[in-house]
């Protein structure tokens, strides 16, 4: 069983569509060990009680950047987690904690980067005229919104598209692209070269 960690903020969709793709078999032989919030309040915890999962909030406000990420390193290793999922986690992570899970941190950003990184990439994109924007998966490094990319999805921008139209059909782009991403790193038939991941796995196209 492998164990999955989700770090989040706030609404928790793409933790629900992970979790959901655990549930029907999409992730196979997987859990979601537990997921932390650093927000009280953030809609995603809720979500992870109800559904019975480990729940744990870690408020990060006041707290020195790596201080914070000590404590919700200390909790994903106790729960033994192998893969940690940003999952609308709205934290900076200090090079310490990236360094305790090497290529093991995902990160999901509603644009296909390296456009748009940051902040409202979906208000960026619609606001720059862009004609193709989407999301992309990648691992997490010391720089934001930067590792090697692991899937990404276009989405076409429409005539009548508004940032919230076109935000939501980057979304629902980037619940499939997660659990893609997830079984290609848990699955680990990939070698990266420079900043490109090239799959090993001889039956693949
Ligand atoms: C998503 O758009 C994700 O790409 C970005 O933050 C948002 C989180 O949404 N990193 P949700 O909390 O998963 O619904």
């Amino acid at each position: 069983m492998r164990n999955i960690g989700i770090l989040l903020s706030g609404r928790g969709s793409n933790f629900v569509a992970i979790a959901d793709s655990i549930a029907t078999g999409r992730i196979p032989d997987a859990r979601v060990a537990v997921v932390i919030s650093n927000k009280a309040d953030a809609p995603g915890i809720a979500i992870a009680r109800q559904r019975g999962l480990e729940a744990q909030v870690i408020v990060s406000k006041g707290k020195a950047r790596e201080d914070h990420d000590r404590e919700v390193a200390a909790s994903l290793k106790q729960y033994g987690v192998e893969l940690v999922c940003l999952a609308g986690y709205m934290r900076l992570l200090s090079p310490w904690f990236v360094q305790q899970f090497p290529r093991r941190i995902l990160n999901i950003h509603p644009s296909l980067l390296p456009a748009f990184p940051g902040l409202e990439a979906q208000e960026q994109a619609f606001a720059y005229g862009v004609k193709i924007s989407g999301c992309t998966v990648h691992f997490v490094d010391e720089e934001l919104d930067h590792g090697a990319i692991i899937v990404q999805k276009a989405v076409q921008v429409r005539d009548n598209d508004n940032e919230r139209t076109l935000a939501a059909r980057i979304l629902e782009q980037e619940h499939i692209a997660y659990s893609e991403a997830i079984n290609i790193v848990l699955d680990g038939n990939f070698e990266i070269v420079g900043r490109q991941m090239k799959n090993t796995d001889s039956e693949a196209p």
